[in-house]
């Protein structure tokens, strides 16, 4: 497997990254994770500009120009043996030979980009829904920056896994947040709602994709908080993702989500979006 690591392209077995990279040593960083289908980056724009807004909040100058992104990404992309991709961009505050908290002066960002086959739930996942559990929202509050400090995702994800399910809904101040890897919708008697984009979810791709979609199809949809009595007695849940896409929630901490089974909404945006991407 070929990797992109501070301006080379080498194989992954030669691939070496400072122990004390700001990013081992701190999460000091940032990513994306961009999918993408025959060999087409989707949404690569929107992708490259959540990057800058990542880095703009860590105050990391971004260490490549855009057309510099879109060149490395499509090298990354040509040369892989697959088609249908999940590239992985992170770049980090670099390494430095003392460790402080504070930022170094003078040292050169890693920058690293990888690209492995994009593994999509399969047609049996979607049609049968999946299980999700709710838990507290204990992360920052920079929920909105992609950062690499993913210490929080990973045990709620976890959670969900130890309990037989697949994602942790998160639940601040008594309102839904997000996944703990997805941002997550609910319908509500014919009604999408969303939680708005701010300082406690990240921005998703997917998220803007399908207000978009349901924009343009004449779904009526809100976006406002979402209490966590109403993320209960949802008529509909889904997760969406990059990787997940939209991916119907049918069961929350053991109980039904409706009538237990995915909703006609969800099986309908999930059409729309197959057909805006291929
Ligand atoms: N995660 N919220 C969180 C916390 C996420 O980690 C993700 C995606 C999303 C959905 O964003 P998007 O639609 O832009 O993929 C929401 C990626 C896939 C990951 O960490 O692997």
């Amino acid at each position: 497997m070929t990797v992109y690591l501070n301006g080379r392209f080498l194989p992954l077995a030669e691939a070496r990254i400072s122990p004390l990279d700001r990013g081992f040593l701190f999460g000091d960083g940032v990513y994306e994770v961009i999918p993408v289908y025959s060999r087409r980056p989707f949404r690569l724009d929107e992708h490259l500009s959540r990057l800058q807004t990542s880095l703009d909040g860590i105050h990391l100058p971004n260490p490549l120009s855009l057309e510099g992104w879109r060149t490395m990404i499509g090298q990354l992309v040509a040369s892989a043996d697959f088609v249908d991709q999940s590239v992985l961009l992170q770049v980090t505050r670099g390494a430095d030979d003392k460790r402080d908290h504070a930022f170094p002066q003078g040292v050169a960002p890693t920058v690293f980009a990888f690209t492995a086959p994009l593994v999509t739930p399969s047609d049996a996942t979607r049609a049968a829904g999946i299980a999700a559990i709710t838990a507290p929202d204990t992360r920052w509050q920079r929920c909105d920056l992609k950062t690499i400090s993913l210490l929080a995702n990973v045990l709620a994800r976890q959670q969900a896994v130890d309990a037989g399910a697949v994602e942790t809904l998160l639940l601040r101040d008594g309102l839904l947040t997000e996944g703990a890897a997805s941002s997550i919708f609910v319908v509500s008697e014919g009604v999408l709602l969303a939680p708005p984009k701010d300082h406690r979810v990240l921005p998703g791709i997917t998220y803007d994709l399908v207000l978009e979609l349901a924009a343009r199809h004449g779904v009526s949809y809100a976006v406002r908080d979402i209490s966590e009595r109403e993320l209960r007695a949802a008529d509909e849940l889904w997760m969406t993702s990059s990787t997940k896409e939209i991916l119907p929630i049918v069961r929350l901490d053991g109980l039904p989500v409706g009538h237990g089974r995915p909703g006609p909404l969800a099986q309908q945006m999930y059409a729309w979006y197959r057909a805006f991407r291929d």
